[in-house]
Formats: structure tokens, sequence, C-alpha cells
């Protein structure tokens, strides 16, 4: 089993520790642009090696395409970050280009590998990468929901004042501070709804608090985050990677699923080995489906803005 990542920067760089802890893959390659920093941060990850006890190999290249050759999942996650108070949507002038170019460069050397689009604003880059590869459409996957719902059980946990091993929730539509969609009425703890729990205001709270999850964390960091990012993409290559046939929320290309054509947008997927093995179609209320309509109406827009 052979990763590539796609840029070093934090999120990438996370994303190659944590696929490495895990230990499932055998070789883990990242790719960055500038000069040397992708060996640097290979070389001060394979050096943590003997202390995580893994034996995932690690190497770095600066730029260097016919290194990453066969490989089985790549993770595209460059481009640059949002700045505090910058929307996701607003990355599309620079990102667009990177995401394009990267992912031209990826197939010619692993024509059949599955790509994980991190790239932001990540529903309308996992669209370009469609529109770019002309891969089937399991093969690419855009990561936003598993980060979101990870954010989401975060909120409720702490609401219910509840361990977050408790807590189960999902969240899905666009990957954007409006387009979420977290399904307060279908999240549990310990299999009881949580409405038994909080009080409807709490509870819309927790979804508002979950919207703005990555805004939230880049005013404080001044970039956007990268832990919680890198282990929701290292989630996804394990249930690839280990045909786990795990149901995780990601951005999909819908035809039909949902009421929905002709964009990426998170649904609830299950994924095995061949990617995207199948997108599940689970019954919205009317006012779960108005939300989903509005959130792709704004993906749609952002998608407006792409030029082929
Ligand atoms: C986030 O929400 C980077 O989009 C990512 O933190």
């Amino acid at each position: 089993m052979k990763v590539t990542v796609v840029g070093a920067g934090a999120v990438g760089a996370s994303c190659a520790e944590y696929i490495a802890i895990k230990d499932f893959a055998s070789e883990v390659v990242l790719l960055d642009i500038k000069e040397g920093y992708a060996e640097g941060k290979a070389m001060d990850l394979m050096q943590t090696a003997s202390l995580n006890g893994f034996d995932t190999k690690i190497t770095g290249t600066t730029g260097d395409y016919s290194k990453t050759a066969g490989s089985d999942i790549v993770v595209i996650t460059s481009g640059i970050p949002r700045k505090p108070g910058m929307t996701r949507e607003e990355l599309i002038g620079i990102n667009a280009g990177i995401v394009k170019s990267v992912s031209s460069s990826l197939i010619e050397h692993s024509p059949n590998t599955i790509i994980i689009v991190v790239s932001n604003p990540m529903d309308t880059m996992t669209y370009l990468v469609h529109k770019t590869t002309n891969l089937p459409k399991n093969k690419i996957i855009g990561m936003g929901g598993a980060l979101d719902s990870a954010r989401f059980k975060y909120r409720l946990a702490e609401a219910l004042g509840a361990p977050i091993s408790d807590v189960d929730g999902m969240v899905i539509g666009g990957h954007s501070d409006k387009g979420m969609v977290p399904l307060t009425r279908l999240a549990t703890r310990n299999s009881v709804p949580v409405s038994a729990f909080i009080a409807e205001d709490r509870l819309e709270q927790v979804a508002a608090d979950t919207k703005v999850g990555g805004a939230t964390l880049t005013k404080l960091l001044g970039t956007s985050a990268w832990y919680a990012p890198g282990a929701a993409v290292s989630g996804l290559v394990q249930a690839i990677a280990c045909d786990q046939k795990k149901i995780f929320p990601c951005s999909t290309l819908l035809e039909g699923e949902y009421g929905l054509n002709d964009l990426c947008i998170g649904v609830p997927v299950v994924l095995g080995k061949n990617g995207i093995e199948n997108i599940v179609e689970i019954d919205l209320s009317d006012a779960e489906k108005s939300k989903m309509e509005e959130s792709a109406e704004g993906v749609k827009k952002t998608n407006g803005l792409l030029e082929f």
C-alpha cells in the first residue's frame, strides 16, 4: 500500500503522521514544491518511527512526481489555507490552478489511483478533479464531512457533558461555514437521541458552533487547523487501504442521489478498497432536505467560478 500526500504543510504532514502511526501502509511519499521541505518533514517523521513504533516508510520529494508512481491512494492538500476572516470559497482563485495541475501530474504516474481531495473550497476542488482527471466517480473523494462530524461530536460531547466515545453524529452538505448540515435529529448518546438530554436551543447552538468549527480555529491559530483534518484524512485512507466498508460523510459526485445532480457535496458513503463503494441515501426530514438544497446551491455557485 503506497500513499502519496501532496503538500507537506501542516495538514499534509499531520496526515502523513497519523497514517504512519496507524501503521497500515508500507510507504508514504510526501511531495511539496518548496525546496527540501517535504524531505525535511519526512526525515523528521521517520525519526519518530522507533519512538512511536511504526514501520511505514516515509520519504519526501521536491516536486518529482515520478517518486509518486504506482500510488494506491493520493491525498491532495496543496494550496493556500484560510487566514482569519476568510471563507473557504475565497481561496478558489489560487487553489483551482494548483489542484488542476497537481491532479493531472498525479494520474500521469498513478493512473489507477484513488484521490482524496482536501484543498479548499473542497467540494468545488473535488468537482474540478473529476473534470480534470476523468477518473471513475468512486475514485474521487472529498474530505470534509469526516472532519465536520468529528467537530460535531466534540461539540455534542461538550453540551452533553459526556465522553466523546458515547456520542455519534454526522454532518452532511457542503464543507463551508453556511453549507454544513449537522444532523442533530439523528445524533445519539449511546443509542439514545440527544434530544432526550439537551434542549432544542442548546442543540441549535451545537449545530451553529459546528458549522464555524474551522473558522473558530482559524481565528485562534491565525491559519487553518491541521490535527483534526489530518486525522480525518487518515481515517478515510485506512478505511480504503484496509477495505473496512466504513461509513463516512464524504464529498462525492451526485447523479440524482438526494435529488441533486452534477455537483460534489457531502453525503454518507461506504468506503472500501474501491474507494466509494456505495452512496447511502438516508431519509431526510423536510427541513433537512431544504438545508441540503440550499447548501447545494452554494456549492454550485462556487463551481460556477471554475474555468475548465
Ligand atoms: C478545516 O475546516 C482545513 O477546511 C479545513 O479546518
